[in-house]
């Protein structure tokens, strides 16, 4: 649809960008901090680990300053688990709830909102002992940990965000490195953790109504609009399996509190579905988010299933759709281009996510991810000329701005990331931040921090609420 005339981003739109604790914090065995998983598990010899990335942790007060400098109205973090509760329960670590509330401080004396995420990938490494999300007694220890966020912070934080991308941990929990990739069939087990996440998620949602009253909580799952590959029907029933699967069984479960039925479909055929015991059902369907936070990078395409092992391409991540026998089949789609990392670019469709999810839940909105990884190059004179990364943004925002005049009901846009961190998988020469730290892979040299050309240039976006986006 075309418009005369768009309507202008909201007054308070929370322009900000986002972070998480194990990719930008590094000091992960000090003041008492226990390990994660991520501090654990194996990752490729290739890149660097998560021990110090950006050092965000001595760093803070530096980084908030920039963040501040840039504008934003908001600065979207999450708090590593192991700092408050070592060994994911039982002893407190007063030296991590003391650096959570400097942080958090930090950040308000600036006037930015700040968003918090209670959990991002980092499960206790001593949870993970125990079976992790397999078994029951982490939802307890989960909702303990929140409890004691909310009244340690409650007072001060407005948005809570319950887990970052549920989704991708059980659909590509091997990319992300939450699991041995060479781990074979655990599909059935992987979809039972899921369901405990998702009990989890509901009974920290009805504690923050309980004990937070002004304050909001919603979840943080990667959503993207799927596309059929062609306007086959077969092709269009192939792309509602996918978006059931991917997107739809996390938030129809967060919002209306029950399984999708295609997709609980599915997990039915391939012997997936997971154990509900008595109960469970009326927690899930007890409480509901305030909104909606979302991580969008691009959209996926798939093609009908042949129901044989080619419906199942080569490995995938979080964007890079894999397929599966039976149900779906990855496709290339050819209106797209493509970051260095093979991720397609897509902002048309970001607006496409905007209006569905708009449409299925009719909740306010808030971006908590988008972005570009690519190899930045530090010029002399400290210059990072990463327009490619302006140019994606602009992009983004101006689709953003056409869904809020859609009647979308977007409250923010926070983009990946605030700050360079280590990403995922692929080290911390991907790099998606508007300052630049200055290390390599296996050289942390002076750790400096140094504004990108987006930097500049997203201050004058925030300046004047999106109008020129120039
Ligand atoms: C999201 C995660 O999947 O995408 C982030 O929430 C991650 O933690 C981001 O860093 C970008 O992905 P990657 O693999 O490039 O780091």
């Amino acid at each position: 649809m075309y418009y005369k005339k768009l309507k202008p981003f909201p007054k308070g739109f929370l322009w900000g960008a986002s972070t998480s604790a194990y990719q930008v914090e590094g000091a992960w065995d000090e003041d008492g901090k226990g390990p994660s998983v991520m501090d654990t598990n194996k990752h490729s010899d290739k890149t660097t680990d998560f021990k110090i990335t950006s050092d965000h942790y001595h760093h803070y007060k530096e980084d908030i300053a920039l963040l501040a400098e840039m504008g934003f109205k908001a600065y979207r973090f999450s708090i590593a688990w192991t700092r408050i509760f070592p060994q994911g329960t039982g002893e407190i670590n007063q030296k991590g709830i003391d650096f959570y509330n400097d942080l958090i401080n930090e950040v308000i004396k600036y006037n930015m909102e700040p968003i918090v995420t209670v959990y991002h990938f980092d499960l206790p490494y001593a949870l993970h002992e125990k079976g992790g999300w397999s078994n029951r007694a982490t939802i307890d220890a989960f909702v303990q940990y929140v409890e004691l966020l909310f009244e340690s912070y409650g007072d001060r934080i407005k948005y809570w965000l319950t887990i970052n991308e549920q989704n991708m941990m059980i659909l590509h929990g091997s990319a992300i490195g939450i699991f041995d990739a060479n781990a074979k069939d655990i599909e059935k087990e992987l979809y039972q953790q899921n369901h405990h996440m998702l009990l989890a998620q509901a009974q920290v949602m009805k504690l923050c109504h309980e004990m937070c009253p002004d304050a909001k909580i919603g979840p943080a799952p990667n959503i993207s609009a799927i596309y059929p590959a062609t306007s086959k029907p077969e092709d269009v029933l192939a792309a509602n399996n996918w978006t059931s699967i991917r997107n739809w069984l996390y938030l129809d479960m967060a919002v209306f509190g029950r399984y999708n039925s295609v997709a609980w479909s599915y997990l039915e055929e391939k012997g997936y579905a997971p154990i509900i015991q008595a109960g469970d059902m009326e927690i899930l369907s007890g409480t509901k988010p305030d909104f909606i936070a979302f991580n969008y990078y691009n959209t996926g395409t798939v093609a009908a299933s042949k129901n044989d092992a080619s419906d199942r391409g080569g490995t995938g991540d979080q964007q890079i759709v894999v397929g599966e026998i039976g149900v779906y089949r990855g496709a290339t789609n050819p209106n797209l281009g493509q970051t260095a990392f093979g991720w397609g670019i897509d902002p048309v469709g970001f607006r496409n996510t905007l209006r569905e999810l708009n449409d299925r839940y009719n909740l306010p909105l808030l971006l908590t991810e988008n972005g570009l990884g690519a190899y930045d190059k530090l010029e002399e004179g400290d210059v990072v000329n990463d327009d490619y990364r302006i140019d994606f943004l602009r992009k983004h925002i101006e689709q953003a701005q056409l869904a809020i005049t859609d009647g979308v009901k977007l409250i923010g846009y926070c983009p990946w990331s605030a700050i360079d961190l280590v990403s995922t998988h692929s080290g911390c020469s991907k790099r998606y931040g508007f300052i630049y730290v200055n290390r390599e892979e296996f050289d942390l040299k002076d750790l400096r921090r140094i504004k990108k050309n987006s930097f500049y240039w997203y201050k004058k976006i925030i300046a004047n609420n999106g109008e020129d986006l120039s």
